[in-house]
Order: structure tokens, then sequence, then C-alpha cells
């Protein structure tokens, strides 16, 4: 039914995100568009006025159904490899043919990429509540080369824990990252969510 997750997803009723994501996966899609899910739209514009070449290879962390990467081709951009820790959404995203690679992992055995892999990382509506916790926020980071990209965003639920902006504040301050962007916006529309959508540079 329309709206049945959206109403759970911040409410702590699963404990692991797999067994929610796994529920959800069939109407993801259905239940984002009505309700308009705007921050990878967002997201992506915000990337697209610091990434000088929309070829290069971006890693999608915590793809889904593959609605970040809609938005990030949308915007011009072509290379895209996804991965998620839920089988069930990368399954929808991979019958969408837009990524290059698509990987389900296990978060308990690390995030499998190589460090500097991807110069540019998306994390769209993944670090959050109901989602991937903030400790996974350096593991990601740490990814990057230098003057790699981060292009991230937190949902309003998230930036009630003071540990998610906190985080971006801190890595800024200890000079690992540069903020280019940072910007409180519409997240979900039809539920009057917000999201702040950041885009930093690792130093
Ligand atoms: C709200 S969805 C966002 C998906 C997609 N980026 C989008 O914008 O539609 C959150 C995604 O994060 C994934 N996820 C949850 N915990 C994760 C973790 N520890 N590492 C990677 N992905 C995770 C979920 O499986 C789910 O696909």
């Amino acid at each position: 039914m329309c709206s049945d997750f959206l109403d759970k997803v911040y409410k702590d009723e699963y404990k692991d995100p797999k067994d929610l994501y796994r529920e959800w996966a069939d109407t993801y899609d259905n239940e984002l568009a009505q309700n308009e899910y705007i921050t990878p739209i967002r997201t992506a514009k915000a990337l697209a006025t610091f990434a000088s070449n929309r070829s290069t290879p971006i890693l999608d962390f915590g793809c889904g159904t593959g609605l970040s990467a809609e938005a990030l081709i949308s915007c011009g951009f072509s290379s895209i490899d996804g991965i998620d820790i839920s089988r069930e959404m990368v399954e929808i995203a991979r019958g969408k043919s837009i990524y290059k690679n698509l990987e389900c992992f296990n978060p308990d055995k690390g995030i499998p990429v190589k460090q500097n892999e991807y110069s540019i990382i998306t994390a769209i509506g993944v670090i959050s509540v109901g989602a991937a916790p903030i400790t996974i926020f350096d593991q990601v980071f740490d990814l990057l080369p230098q003057n790699g990209l981060f292009a991230f965003s937190f949902n309003e639920h998230s930036l009630m824990v003071p540990e998610y902006s906190l985080k971006v504040e801190q890595t800024v301050k200890e000079k690992k990252a540069e903020q280019l962007f940072c910007e409180l916006g519409p997240h979900i529309l039809k539920r009057d969510l917000k999201s702040m959508v950041y885009v930093i540079k690792k130093l």
C-alpha cells in the first residue's frame, strides 16, 4: 500500500535495515515517486557543479533500486557503479541496466572497494536513521583519493541526531576535507521532509 514504508522507516521498527529493504524493494520506486523524493536530483545537480568530468567513474554507495543513478544520469554522469547491502534492492536496480557494475555486500565484512578506485562517491539517502549508521561515514570517505569528491545527504530525522552533522563539521575542521556545498532543501515533498545535501572534497 502506498506510503506504508515511509511511515515505518524512521521508527526503528527494523533492527536490521536488510529486513526493511527486503520488504520494501518491490514498492520502493512507486512510493517514492508518489511522494516526490527530491534529494537524488538535488545531490546530482550539486555534484555536477563541482565535477569537471562527467564520465569519471562514480561509486553510488547504497544505490538501492537506482533512483540515485537515474538522477546522476539526468545530470550527465555516464559511468556509475553501485553497491548496497540489500540483494532485493540491487536486483531492481539491475533490471534498469543503468549501472556499469552492481554488487550486493555484507557490511560486516567491510566495503568491497579498493582505496582510490573511485574519485567520486555518492551516498544519497543512505547514511541515515533507518539505513547505514554514521559510523560508515569515515569508511566511505577514506576510500577517496586526494581531491576526490563525496556527495551525500542527511535527512531531517538524521539531522536531529547531533552525530551526523558533527561528523561533517569535524572532518572539515580537522582539514581532512573542504566543504564545497551544503544546502537544506526538500527531501520528500509530499511528506514536507527536508534534507541537507553536501559535497565535500578530500584534502
Ligand atoms: C533510502 S534507500 C536510498 C537508495 C538510493 N540511494 C536512493 O536514493 O533511492 C537506503 C539504501 O541504503 C542501503 N543501506 C542500508 N544500510 C547500508 C549500509 N550499511 N551500507 C550500504 N548500504 C546500506 C539500503 O539497503 C537501501 O538500499
